[in-house]
C-alpha cells in the first residue's frame, strides 16, 4: 500500500514539537548510549523507531541495527526526523509481538523507548519479553523506558496549574521563539501529567477520565495561549500523539518496575531498575536494564 504522505506529514510535525518526558531526555539517552557501548557485537534492535536511538546506534557504528514498527507512515515520519542516513537502517513495518524466527539469537542490544505504554499487562509484556530473551544472544541486554506513576499524592489539577502558571512567568522574561520551544516542553509534560491518578489496581490508565482531561485542556490551552504556533503544539501532544480512536487513547498501562521486574526474572532475564529525573513526576518515568541470564 502506498504511504499516505499527508499522515506522514503531519505525524513528522508532532513528533517534531514533543520534547521530554515524551522524547527521551539527556539521562535516559546517556544509559542507552552506555548499553548500547558495553556490548561487543553491536547488532542493535530497536522496538519502535525512536529516531534519537535510531541514530545513535548509527553514530556508534552498529554492525546491524533493526527497527520495528507496526505504522509505515510512523517509520518514515521518524527517518524524517533522524539526523542521520538511515539506508542501512532495517525497518519493519510489524507488530512486535509477532514471532520472528530469523530473529532468534540474532542481537545483542534490544531497547525500547516508551513501548510497554502501549501493552497489555501482564500478558502482552510477558510476551514481548520472551520474545526479547529469544531474540537476544547469551548476556544479551535489553533496555526499556516505562512511565509510571511513583508513590505519593500526585494531584491533576495542581500539577497542570503549576505548569501552566510556571509558564506563565518564565515567559516574562523570553522572547518569542524561547516561549514557543519552552511551550514544546511544558506540553509534553502536560500529556504525562493528565496521567496522574488514573492507574487502576491492575496497572491501566482509566481511558475516560484521561480522555476527557485532555479535551478539556486543549480548550483551556487554546484560550490562554491563543498563539498559531501553540495550538499546533498543543493539538500535537494533546489531540495527536497516541489517540487513535475516539474517546480512548492508544497509551494503556502504567505498571512500576517491580511488576516488570517479576515478569523479566520469569523469562530469563536479572534486571535494574533507573529511575528517571523527568518532569513534571520526578520518577514516573523509570528505565530498565535486563540481560539475559
Ligand atoms: C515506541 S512507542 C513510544 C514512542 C517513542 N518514544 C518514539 O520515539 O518513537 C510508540 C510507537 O509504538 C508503536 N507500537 C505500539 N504498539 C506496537 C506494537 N504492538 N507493534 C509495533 N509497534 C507498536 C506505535 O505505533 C507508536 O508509533
Amino acid at each position: 500500500m502506498p504511504l499516505n504522505q499527508e499522515r506522514v506529514t503531519l505525524i513528522r510535525d508532532v513528533w517534531n514539537n514533543l520534547r521530554v518526558p515524551v522524547r527521551p531526555g539527556p539521562e535516559g539517552l546517556d544509559l542507552y548510549r552506555s548499553r548500547m557501548e558495553s556490548v561487543p557485537e553491536k547488532n542493535i534492535l530497536v522496538f519502535g523507531a525512536t529516531p534519537e536511538l535510531l541514530d545513535m546506534a548509527i553514530e556508534l557504528k552498529a554492525k546491524k541495527i533493526v527497527s520495528i514498527e507496526r505504522t509505515p507512515e510512523v517509520i518514515e515520519a521518524m527517518k524524517q526526523l533522524g539526523t542521520h542516513d538511515w539506508s542501512n537502517v532495517q525497518l519493519i513495518a510489524d507488530d512486535w509481538l509477532n514471532e520472528r524466527p530469523d530473529f532468534v539469537s540474532s542481537f545483542d542490544c534490544v531497547v525500547c523507548d516508551g513501548g510497554l505504554l502501549f501493552l497489555e499487562h501482564p500478558g502482552q509484556w510477558e510476551r514481548l519479553f520472551s520474545l526479547v530473551n529469544s531474540y537476544l544472544v547469551p548476556d544479551g541486554i535489553f533496555v526499556a523506558k516505562e512511565w509510571a506513576e511513583p508513590p505519593g499524592d500526585w494531584d491533576y489539577d495542581q500539577l497542570k496549574e503549576d505548569l501552566i502558571r510556571q509558564f506563565e512567568e518564565e515567559c516574562k522574561t523570553r522572547d518569542h521563539d524561547d516561549q514557543i520551544e519552552l511551550y514544546k516542553y511544558r506540553a509534553s509534560e502536560l500529556r504525562l501529567a493528565a496521567l496522574a491518578g488514573t492507574t487502576d489496581s491492575k496497572g491501566a490508565f482509566k481511558q475516560t477520565v484521561q480522555s476527557n482531561r485532555l479535551d478539556a485542556l486543549i480548550d483551556e490551552l487554546e484560550q490562554r495561549f491563543p498563539d498559531p504556533e501553540m495550538v499546533q503544539i498543543t493539538l500535537g501532544a494533546l489531540k495527536y500523539l497516541a489517540r487513535s480512536q475516539p474517546g480512548t487513547t492508544d497509551v494503556i498501562t502504567g505498571v512500576r518496575y517491580d511488576g516488570a521486574e517479576m515478569l523479566l526474572a520469569r523469562q530469563g532475564f536479572e534486571s535494574e531498575s533507573f529511575p528517571l529525573p523527568d518532569r513534571p513526576i520526578p520518577g514516573g518515568n523509570y528505565m530498565f536494564v535486563a540481560r539475559k541470564k
